[in-house]
């Protein structure tokens, strides 16, 4: 921990559900599109803030099972950011030797972005100090019932220690901290089965706004909070 931040216990792992992009735009009357370009601004900002505090595990909710059932048009654009953002963003990510990840379903996406992302994916495999894992065609039932499914075929005996190993955060802690902007106050079918101990964070403000002094005003009630995991 930087000794610059008052900040007493930080968490290991900070996982976002990133709402709002829309209604950022939608407010400045401006297409829905350019709230989620700045929702990617946001979140290049805020995930180098965060490694640079000495968290090492960063999840982010970018595009849900249920997102596919958005207009056209905004799901092409979607994929744009996510495209823009892996060509442009990949070269700095492995200069800072961060190892991205993806946890979803990625036979759905496109030829060429599917390779972009396993292109991703395979230059950072070999850091290991600080992790960024995106949700991208992410569900949290869809991952536990692939989970399920891969027990099965591979006669695997389920156990808490086994089943971890089938889920998409395989050899990450579970999030100490879960944050979603934008208002609600859901879940939303993100890491039901890692939020078990998880502290949850809402907030008002819209992901394109969401920044460093916002993150530190929740790490320092994080660092407040008494976590009993079930005991007393
Ligand atoms: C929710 O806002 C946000 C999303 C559905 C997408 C979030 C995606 C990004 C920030 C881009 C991520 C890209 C990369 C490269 C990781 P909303 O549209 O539901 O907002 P609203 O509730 O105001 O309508």
């Amino acid at each position: 921990m930087k000794s610059d931040n008052n900040v007493k216990k930080l968490p290991k792992h900070i996982a976002f559900i990133m709402d709002g992009n829309g209604r950022w735009a939608q407010k400045r009357l401006l297409p829905r599109k350019v709230g989620h370009k700045k929702g990617v601004d946001a979140l290049n900002a805020l995930v180098e803030n965060i490694f640079d505090m000495g968290i090492p595990y960063v999840s982010v909710y970018a595009f849900s099972t249920e997102n596919k059932n958005r207009p056209q048009e905004e799901i092409d654009a979607l994929f744009t950011l996510i495209r823009d953002y892996f060509v442009k963003v990949i070269d700095r990510l492995v200069d800072n030797k961060v190892n991205v990840r993806f946890m979803g379903d990625m036979d759905y996406f496109p030829d060429d972005l599917r390779l972009i992302l396993q292109s991703a994916e395979n230059r950072c495999a070999k850091f290991d100090e600080k992790v960024l894992n995106i949700g991208l065609n992410y569900g949290s039932k869809a991952e536990i019932i692939r989970a399920v499914n891969l027990a099965v075929k591979n006669g695997v005996s389920v156990t808490e220690e086994s089943f971890d190993k089938l889920l998409y955060t395989d050899g990450m802690p579970p999030p100490d901290i879960i944050v979603r902007t934008g208002g609600e106050k859901r879940l939303s079918n993100f890491m039901l089965y890692q939020a078990a101990y998880s502290e949850l964070f809402f907030t008002d403000t819209l992901w394109p706004d969401f920044d460093k002094k916002k993150l530190e005003e929740i790490l320092e009630e994080y660092s407040k909070r008494d976590r009993k995991f079930g005991k007393v």
